[in-house]
């Protein structure tokens, strides 16, 4: 979850105005399968008005995403800025709902918690499910149950993130599931003698669950590389790679009443899927997520979006624009960056349990590889060259995935069809074998063919901690800056 500093300020009540009792069903779909993405407030304090929330909102009902799940803690800004989220969401006819983050609530506070759920829940966008208002968690295990249902006075339909064995599976109506990155069982990276998959912990779920409805995480990737610089550091990945698609694939057999995508916006772990443009402040992120968009992902999920909705367990008919979706980390995983990198220096502490020095955690349960998506509408050939390495695919009508060993240089990626060229690109993000920035980079760049028209980029806020702790020259926002092609009409992003 997103380290930020504690905050004690004093919960003010805020005004919230226009309270219009909606009709109590969610939606009048067929379906009554729901897709959340999981959206962190605590990086969003600079955010003015409403329509600072606009695009996001916009952006993920265009995908299918029925609601947002607001991570909240207990910053003095917290009101403010989910009365701005509850505000946009009505507008734009999306729903949201709170998701309580234990890491600074309390489980002795479930009347704090009840309030809360209280204080939001006739508000317009408020996910109802089952004519309940929704509410989920971030941990939580421990919590009153009886306390938090009754200083809500309303029904609640609580999905929080209990754990198997430790929470209350009897006083719930379902569970989220968080860990949607294979595991040692430890909060890190799987080991051959410690394995635990995400199927695994699905399995876990919908067994304590009994029949409950289970909400099932979905993810694509999770590094985080926090040094000395800030008071939480910590430095891991869990394996990823192909994550992102096999991990739809296996929603699409699995079919939960709901799936959280794991996460809009935590750019600290590396699981966003939302735009580095989101307005969002840094707490020092920037490092490893600056000229990594990850939109193409976003883009990805859509056919597999419908598809689960739909209850089919192919995503080929709901493909009906044709995609090529790549990512890749920007360096090989064997270079040597301890002589610049953030987590060499100082005696960061270490309570978590949670810090390395130099190479994240887990480095070797990533592959030095290229992973590409194809999304047709008819079989086609792939062919993808990662610097001197070439190889041809023949994909199918449908989505497949494919890699190829990492190359140093440029990385390119086309379609042909029956000899003929459907759609090819040059990605704007090389693989070099340097250290960016100084720093051991596990965050994959993500691209798309045919390419976006704007390059996507983190805003000033958004870079505010890029250099704290640097050791190395950094230049900033270097997309498309060095080498601007003619055959491409894109533009820097400007808002
Ligand atoms: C909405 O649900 C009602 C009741 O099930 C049904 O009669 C109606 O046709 C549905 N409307 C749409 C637009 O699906
Ligand atoms: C963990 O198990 C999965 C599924 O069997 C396997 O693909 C993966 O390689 C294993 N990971 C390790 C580190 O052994
Ligand atoms: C970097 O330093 C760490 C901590 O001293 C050490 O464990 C690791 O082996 C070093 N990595 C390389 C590539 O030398
Ligand atoms: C931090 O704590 C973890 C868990 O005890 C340990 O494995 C790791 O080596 C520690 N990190 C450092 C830099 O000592
Ligand atoms: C790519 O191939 C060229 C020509 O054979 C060679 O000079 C170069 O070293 C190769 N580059 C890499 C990164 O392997």
């Amino acid at each position: 979850m997103l380290p930020k500093i504690l905050s004690f300020a004093i919960l003010a009540s805020s005004a919230l105005a226009s309270v219009i009792r909606m009709p109590r069903s969610v939606s009048n779909s067929t379906s009554d399968k729901l897709v959340f993405c999981h959206f962190m407030i605590g990086i969003t304090s600079n955010r003015n008005s409403a329509t600072d929330y606009d695009d996001d909102m916009k952006r993920a009902k265009a995908l299918g995403i029925d609601a947002f799940a607001l991570n909240i803690g207990v910053d003095s800004y917290t009101d403010a800025q989910l009365k701005l989220a509850y505000e946009s969401a009505a507008h734009n006819d999306m729903k949201v709902f709170l998701s309580f983050d234990f890491n600074w609530y309390h489980t002795g506070e479930a009347g704090a918690v009840g309030s809360k759920i209280k204080q939001y829940a006739d508000l317009p966008a408020q996910l109802k499910v089952d004519g309940k208002v929704f509410v989920s968690s971030f941990a939580g295990d421990g919590l009153d149950l009886a306390a938090m249902r009754s200083a809500a006075g309303t029904d609640v339909f609580f999905a929080p993130n209990f754990h198997p064995g430790q929470g209350d599976f009897k006083g719930i109506d379902g569970a989220l599931n968080w860990m949607a990155w294979g595991n040692n069982g430890d909060n890190k990276a799987p080991t051959s003698s410690h394995n635990v998959t995400v199927a695994d912990g699905d399995k876990a779920y919908n067994d304590a669950l009994g029949g409950k409805p289970y909400v099932a995480p979905a993810s694509g990737w999770f590094f985080t590389h926090f040094g000395s610089e800030v008071p939480y550091s910590k430095n891991w990945v869990f394996p990823s790679d192909l994550l992102w698609y096999d991990r739809w694939q296996q929603i699409l057999g699995l079919a939960p009443r709901f799936v959280e995508i794991i996460t809009w916006n935590d750019y600290g772990e590396s699981h966003y899927i939302g735009p580095l443009s989101s307005p969002h402040t840094d707490d020092g992120a920037s490092k490893w997520v600056m000229d990594m968009p990850h939109s193409g992902w976003l883009e990805m999920s859509k056919p597999f979006i419908a598809a689960y909705k739909a209850g089919d367990k192919s995503v080929d008919k709901y493909i009906k624009e044709e995609k090529l979706v790549y990512w890749y980390r920007p360096t090989p995983k064997d270079i040597n960056c301890n002589s610049t990198d953030t987590t060499m220096q100082g005696s960061p502490n270490n309570g978590s349990g949670n810090f390395f020095r130099g190479r994240p955690n887990g480095w070797e349960s990533m592959q030095d590889a290229i992973f590409v998506v194809a999304l047709l509408t008819s079989s086609g050939t792939v062919e993808v060259t990662s610097g001197n390495n070439t190889q041809k695919f023949e994909a199918k009508a449908g989505a497949s995935a494919f890699s190829v060993p990492m190359g140093l240089g440029q990385q390119k990626f086309a379609l042909t069809r029956d000899g003929k060229n459907i759609m090819g690109d040059t990605s704007l993000k090389e693989i070099v074998n340097t250290c960016i920035c100084g720093i051991y980079n596990f965050n994959p760049y993500v691209g798309i063919v045919p390419a976006e028209k704007d390059i996507d980029q983190l805003q000033p806020a958004g870079l505010a901690m890029l250099t704290q702790g640097l050791t190395a020259p950094c230049p900033t926002n270097t997309l498309g800056a060095a080498k601007p092609r003619a055959t491409l009409s894109r533009r820097s992003l400007i808002r």
